[in-house]
């Protein structure tokens, strides 16, 4: 028995070497796929592009009968190949590429002012969009604005569409294509911050979900609406099988328009919508096994209809970005659907071999197989959709894990400290920073730099606390970290060119001598304990001298407690008083409920529990405890209160990574979540937070905010702003050095790589979660 087991296994094992590694070793990995996949899209487009290079208002429609058919900007597809250019430029970011974007985008440029067609967003946004999203070129907007304007002309109010064409058997005909030119007029809305037009958007799609699909969610292709009763008077095919039939593009256009609708507005009947279509299509009987429908999927010649190719391209697009908004289980089917049509398309049955097709990329495309037009060939917007669908899936797959989200945060923080730290320890601060401000105060300026300085090392110090070692983070560390202490030996040197006012000329230098306290009790080893003794007396001197400066009735009391917390650890003198003051205003008088303190003795809506109150009170309160003293019993509820304070100020993080601005002093921008990143930091979140969703969460703000235009000068200061650059949104104590408070977001990188913070899987935010229909729990204050 025994030996037929073994024998058996035996066996088994033998079939297995024969007949299965040798396929395993053949199946490509889909990152493969992907690179094989862009790369050819590459070679192909460039020899596309030298072709028509010449050819003034040229632009490539598709390759038939060994010809290249082209169209100038009037026609619905010119927008795709300048499209499909701006992406291979962003993904090779080859300047060759960039250079034939921009010349064949002037092309479509004439578009802007056609009236008489809806696709002005196909023509338009695929060009000058990707075109504006990647240069931020303000002509390219001009002309999006422009040509938003024009499609516009054709909105109806009362019917609540947009129409398609103008035909005589048909009084305001509306197909499903119309879907996709709706994302311009969303980003119209985001870049100008006028709701009109995703408005009109947002009923286009309500109407066309209305009176389009059928109960079993497949489209009809054309609705025509009676243009008095505002009812649909037919419904018909224009380029399907049949009016009753399911044309394979005009389904995939519905499945991509709903999904980015819901990209576009998280309004989760877009989601249930295209749910529901993607449902009808992945299980539809006569969807192919490898997943490229054929042109209509009731055509009754099927199995030996004609495939379409460009149908599969824009489902694989639609379906990866739908498999990240969809949280139910679905999301695994869209993908693996995506993956295999990108896998038949990558194979050479559909992707064109090098140096064939005229530089098309993908065959068997079926423009209008009714009109007999453009059938079995390589269409331009199959080969935009393929090229943008494996872009999404090479996004998705290297989407951060912790640790390289960790070095996101770290090239962040870096970037923004370096200014300011390698002027300090040159000696050339105050040569060098610039002073932006509206005020009118002429002692503000003197002032700065402590503040740029303060501000810099008490977000920077606990990830230098971490120390140098041999790792590439450790000896990017042992270089700031020796930033810090040659620079604060030029701060303090009364002598130095650097010298920083620490006096009570100002009042201001208390706030920022107590964010310099606040980052070398972060960093006792790394930063106090080498700095040389003369400069550590300096610093004891300075801060004592800043005891002559009346804290106002408000957070400020606790910059003289966290110096004073400072004077104790680092020297065991310090004044009793200033140190209690701010402790028992705070415990005693200011607690207004549920981890809200009042900014002295009345509320604030405002940051400032998060800037400074919460991450002082806590900070001080640890120090007295370390030291034994009185009134240090209060610590344990200020840590509930902390973490409560993180747990809300987690629930401000919105889907799309943005926070209510709200409140004084918002341009210190991601450091108004000084609190969370404090808490995160001292492992103070509470247990309903996953530190993983505090990260991702973290991440997406900080990325969002430092990636719009204008955050940083050419030297790479920052500029006041909220997101870019806005000094009106100022207050008149605030300047380029004050800025610098939003390093405070970066203390996390305090905690080591293999903290939970780091190393959990990404997990999303509470906001992000509960929009997406997850069930998040109920939230509860705190007594
Ligand atoms: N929008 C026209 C087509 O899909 O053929």
């Amino acid at each position: 028995m025994l030996m037929v087991l073994f024998k058996d296994r035996f066996l088994i094992l033998i079939c297995f070497f024969l007949f299965c590694l040798p396929n395993m070793a053949q199946e490509e990995s889909i990152n493969q796929v992907i690179e094989r996949g862009l790369n050819r899209a590459e070679s192909q487009s460039l020899i596309l592009a030298k072709k028509l290079e010449n050819r003034e208002g040229v632009l490539p429609r598709t390759y038939e009968n060994d010809r290249l058919q082209t169209v100038f900007y009037d026609h619905w597809v010119s927008g795709f190949f300048p499209g499909i250019l701006w992406l291979l430029y962003e993904n090779s970011q080859n300047i060759q590429f960039r250079e034939y974007a921009e010349l064949y985008t002037a092309r479509v440029e004439p578009a802007k002012k056609m009236k008489n067609t809806h696709d002005l967003g196909f023509m338009l946004y695929c060009s000058f969009g990707q075109g504006y999203r990647l240069t931020k070129n303000p002509h390219y907007l001009n002309v999006i604005k422009e040509g938003s304007e024009n499609l516009l002309t054709r909105w109806n109010p009362k019917l609540g569409v947009i129409k398609s064409w103008e035909r005589k058997q048909w009084q305001y005909p509306v197909i499903i294509d119309n879907m996709m030119n709706l994302e311009m007029l969303c980003f119209m809305t985001r870049e100008f911050s006028d709701r009109t037009y995703v408005k009109i958007a947002e009923t286009h799609a309500q109407t066309t979900l209305k009176n389009h699909f059928r109960t079993d969610y497949s489209t009809y292709h054309v609705v025509s609406y009676d243009t008095i009763t505002g009812i649909p008077h037919t419904k018909r095919t224009a380029q399907g099988y049949a009016d009753y039939s399911s044309w394979a593009r005009g389904q995939a256009w519905g499945l991509y328009g709903y999904t980015m609708m819901y990209r576009e507005t998280l309004n989760p009947i877009y989601l249930e919508q295209a749910r529901k279509i993607g449902n009808f299509l992945v299980s539809h009987p006569r969807l192919p096994e490898d997943k490229v429908p054929y042109w209509d999927y009731d055509d009754p010649q099927i199995p030996n209809a004609k495939r379409d190719a460009s149908a599969a391209s824009i489902m694989a697009s639609a379906f990866i970005e739908l498999s990240q908004l969809d949280p139910s289980n679905m999301a695994s089917i869209w993908l693996a659907t995506a993956e295999k049509q990108l896998r038949t398309l990558s194979s050479p049955e559909y992707l064109a071999e090098a140096g064939t097709m005229g530089g098309f990329i993908i065959k068997h495309g079926v423009g209008d197989l009714r009109s007999k037009n453009e059938v079995d060939v390589p269409l331009s917007y199959g080969d935009y959709y393929y090229i943008e669908a494996l872009l999404r899936l090479k996004k998705l797959i290297s989407k951060p894990t912790g640790l390289n989200e960790r070095q996101v945060w770290i090239k962040q923080m870096t970037r923004i400290a370096s200014p300011v730290l390698e002027n300090l320890a040159a000696g050339t601060l105050k040569k060098n920073m610039p002073f932006e401000s509206l005020s009118n105060d002429s002692l503000r300026r003197k002032v700065s730099y402590l503040e740029a300085v303060g501000r810099t090392i008490c977000g920077i110090a606990p990830w230098l606390e971490l120390g140098p070692d041999d790792t590439e983070e450790g000896k990017l560390r042992a270089y700031y970290i020796d930033l810090v202490v040659k620079g604060l030996r030029n701060g303090l040197d009364p002598e130095s060119s650097d010298y920083l006012v620490f006096d009570n000329h100002h009042s201001q230098p208390l706030v920022d001598a107590a964010f310099l306290a606040e980052g070398v009790l972060r960093a006792p080893t790394q930063i106090w304990k080498r700095l040389d003794r003369q400069t550590q007396e300096w610093l004891i001197k300075e801060w004592k001298v800043s005891r002559s400066i009346k804290p106002f009735e408000s957070n400020w009391l606790l910059f003289a407690s966290i110096i004073e917390a400072a004077l104790l650890e680092f020297t065991g003198e310090y004044d009793v008083k200033r140190l209690n003051d701010g402790v028992c205003r705070f415990r005693d008088e200011w607690y207004k409920g549920d981890a809200w303190y009042g900014d002295g003795k009345d509320f604030h809506f405002d940051y400032y529990n998060s800037l400074v109150i919460h991450p002082m009170l806590t900070g001080v309160l640890r120090i007295m405890k370390k030291h034994g003293l009185s009134g240090a019993e209060f610590l344990p509820i200020q840590e509930k209160r902390h973490s409560r304070f993180a747990e809300e100020m987690e629930r401000m993080i919105s889907p799309e990574g943005s926070y209510p601005v709200i409140g004084r002093s918002i341009t210190y921008r991601f450091g108004s979540f000084h609190a969370l990143a404090d808490a995160a930091f001292l492992h103070l979140l509470p247990k309903s937070l996953n530190p993983a969703q505090v990260r991702c969460g973290l991440t997406s703000i900080i990325q969002r905010q430092l990636s719009q235009a204008d955050t940083f000068d050419s030297a790479g200061w920052l500029r006041i702003g909220y997101t870019g650059r806005q000094i009106q949104m100022s207050e008149e104590y605030i300047n380029t050095g004050s800025l610098y408070l939003c390093m405070a977001v970066f203390l996390p990188l305090g905690l080591s790589p293999d903290d939970a913070f780091w190393t959990n899987p990404p997990v999303e935010w509470t906001a992000r979660k509960a929009w997406c229909g997850a069930n998040v729990g109920a939230d509860h204050a705190i007594r």
